[in-house]
């Protein structure tokens, strides 16, 4: 009986030491607890036991089937939280989990980044916080400039620096400053980010939006590089069959300068909708505007230490909001801004 106890004991061990599959406890379970079990067959040996024995062999054979039958529970409890066992059901339904996305502003800026970096530029984040030189004196933008209007920039309440008061950037062209004052031509650099205008908040206004900047500068750079290579972007960010329109217009920090229309990606340039109304988006024009560019100014590279004889540089910036609204069809800009999750969740990933 003892030795038999023992042996039954020792095999238990191995058994449970083996468990790959779920049905293995099942089988543990038949084999030494069932009704036919090893176990049963020394309870039913009971009886035919000295009268003495009888007592001692009944409560050993009881304590020896607690222990199996715990030690068996507390493997089946491990091996549940481990998620050992091979037949693991991975299909099997969990709890609702709420997955979270990047936000729609983020997607677009680095999707257009991205069309960028696959030509050879470099991504390089600004400063939020620039100063009067940065922000308009190195652009070229001379100090009677209304840009640099209290109601067209933030300036904030602390002590002036050397490039006079500290401000919130209005744009994201302080970068093309900081990053040529420190990097060697040829350079081709795009640069997202945050800027802030004291704007009053509607459909299309907000005191912060976000923009991205990209410039490139070295000894053989002309208009038609630029051109060219803001048709590939509009290609690849809209469809391959979007054209461009360049119409001459003024910054202070490019020359020649241009605003960059696409043909309307909703009715195709037309202006009319398939039901012959007015196109809602292009309000009937044909084109919308995405982008400002052009030739960098010679005093800006004269102000960031380059030779404005041997080098020439393109710029362009465009609004992420303003091209993401295009993109995906939404009318109001304060969309981004509220975090209402109906609107969020409807860009998944
Ligand atoms: N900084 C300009 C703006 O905010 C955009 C721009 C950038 C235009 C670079 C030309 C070249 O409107």
């Amino acid at each position: 009986m003892k030795e038999r106890l023992k042996h039954i004991e020792e095999e238990f061990k191995k058994d449970l030491g083996n468990v790959q599959l779920v049905q293995d406890f099942e089988d543990i379970k038949i084999k030494y607890l069932g009704r036919k079990s090893l176990l049963s067959q020394l309870f039913a040996k009971i009886p035919d036991l000295a009268k003495e024995e009888k007592g001692i062999w009944g409560k050993k054979l009881n304590l020896f089937k607690n222990k199996i039958t715990s030690l068996l529970e507390e493997r089946i409890k491990e091996s549940t939280i481990l998620g050992k066992e091979k037949n693991f059901d991975v299909t099997f339904p969990s709890a609702d989990l709420k997955k979270g996305s990047r936000h729609i502003l983020s997607k677009v800026s680095e999707q257009i980044c991205y069309i960028f970096e696959k030509l050879g530029f470099s991504v390089v984040e600004g400063n939020e916080i620039e100063d009067e030189w940065h922000n308009f004196a190195a652009l070229n933008i001379p100090l009677e400039h209304p840009s640099r209007d209290v109601f067209d920039t933030f300036y904030l309440d602390i002590p002036k620096g050397v490039g006079g008061k500290f401000l919130l950037r209005s744009h994201t062209s302080p970068s093309q400053i900081r990053i040529m004052q420190k990097v060697k031509p040829p350079l081709a650099v795009i640069s997202p980010g945050r800027v802030y205008r004291p704007d009053q908040a509607d459909a299309t206004h907000s005191f912060m939006f976000y923009q991205i900047e990209g410039f490139a500068v070295s000894e053989e750079i002309n208009f038609s590089h630029l051109k060219g290579i803001l048709l590939h972007f509009a290609r690849e960010l809209f469809s391959d069959d979007v054209k461009l329109r360049f119409r001459p217009h003024f910054f202070p920090f490019t020359e020649p300068s241009a605003e960059v229309d696409v043909s309307c990606i909703i009715c195709d340039g037309k202006s009319k909708s398939d039901t012959g109304k007015k196109c809602s988006v292009c309000k009937g024009k044909g084109w919308l505007e995405i982008l400002g560019c052009g030739m960098i100014h010679p005093n800006v590279l004269v102000s960031c230490g380059i030779d404005q004889k041997r080098y020439k540089g393109f710029a362009f910036g465009m609004g992420v909001d303003r091209i993401a609204m295009l993109k995906y069809g939404i009318d109001d800009i304060r969309l981004f801004y509220e975090n209402d999750i109906r609107f969020l969740e409807q860009f998944p990933i």
